[in-house]
């Protein structure tokens, strides 16, 4: 039997513009993760158990587009394993869907992981990052990478599309709070709505992409001077270029706004928006009430996670 876990991520700075091929920065967020366990099966075949989305099927059975069946034919594919062992891929995660948290990236690098050691074949993480980016195209459409990055490496990330993974360094610990608003958004529907913005006015949106990723420069320098008034500052101009794109909401406004009000040194929607999680950036003496103003206001779930 063999078993792998893999953390959730949350996007500080330069969500959509990234895709654009501006640089953005996440995190791993480890107080949540998927963890993937591979044992024999006696059933025969391939099983694939996900309680958490009422799963429990052959392989076989699996449309070729189903995200896991998808991940799971893939490492065999890489592996050249043409007659897999009897065996079930077993899936759970505490890492709520759809809302900017890295769930589909966390769940496929837990499953190759795990199911590539099953096999006697551990992947290096370079070749786990490229098939779940593979099995994020699924998910988000025209995926920019960061998610699989950031979850498959663990660790914060300044990521541009297509270069060598960058890590940076961490002046001072900041602590932030991530507030759900409950609502499901896919990433897919946002990432869709930019690109007709985009297609429409091209040169408008390229101009509001470059003021992103002069953010996301300007932020990473204030994370390793450990500056955490001017990356509040960053947080609230990111926030507002993101509402200009038209992927924040009323819901996410409101959260971002009861942060702000409780004392966060800065808030911004995160992820693909219309729903999912925001992040504000708290000093700790005012991280619970923060955390109580964000539940006041409607959060669906507050984390307070601190980045080292
Ligand atoms: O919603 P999330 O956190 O999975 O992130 C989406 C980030 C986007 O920039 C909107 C899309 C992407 O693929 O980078």
């Amino acid at each position: 039997m063999t078993t792998a876990s893999a953390p959730g991520k949350i996007i500080l700075f330069g969500e959509h513009a990234v895709v654009y091929g501006r640089p953005a920065l996440a995190v791993p967020v480890k107080q949540v993760q998927a963890t993937a366990t591979v044992r024999e099966d006696a059933r025969g075949g391939v099983w694939v158990e996900a309680p958490n989305i009422g799963l429990s099927a052959p392989l076989a059975d699996l449309a070729l587009d189903q995200p896991l069946a998808a991940v799971i034919r893939s490492v065999f594919s890489a592996l050249g394993v043409s007659r897999p062992p009897n065996c079930t891929v077993y899936v759970q995660s505490t890492i709520p869907v759809a809302s900017g948290l890295g769930s589909g990236a966390a769940v496929s690098v837990a499953v190759i992981r795990a199911l590539a050691v099953f096999l006697g074949r551990p992947l290096a993480d370079e070749q786990v990052n490229a098939l779940a980016f593979e099995a994020e195209k699924l998910h988000h459409g025209t995926p920019s990478g960061i998610d699989n990055t950031v979850v498959t490496y663990g660790r914060p990330v300044y990521f541009t599309q297509g270069r060598p993974i960058k890590t940076f360094r961490v002046g001072a610990p900041f602590t932030l709070a991530i507030g759900d608003t409950g609502v499901a958004a896919p990433t897919k529907e946002a990432v869709g709505a930019v690109r007709a913005l985009w297609q429409a006015e091209p040169a408008r949106w390229e101009k509001v992409f470059d003021q992103i990723g002069e953010i996301v420069w300007e932020a990473r320098q204030a994370i390793e001077r450990g500056d955490l008034a001017e990356l509040g500052r960053r947080m609230d101009a990111n926030h507002a270029l993101l509402q200009s794109l038209t992927v924040s909401s009323p819901d996410l406004d409101r959260l971002v706004e009861a942060a702000r009000g409780a004392g966060a040194l800065g808030a911004k929607m995160s992820g693909g928006g219309r729903g999912g999680n925001m992040i504000a950036l708290v000093a700790p003496p005012q991280a619970e009430s923060v955390a109580r103003a964000l539940q006041a206001a409607g959060a669906a779930r507050v984390i307070l996670t601190t980045i080292p």
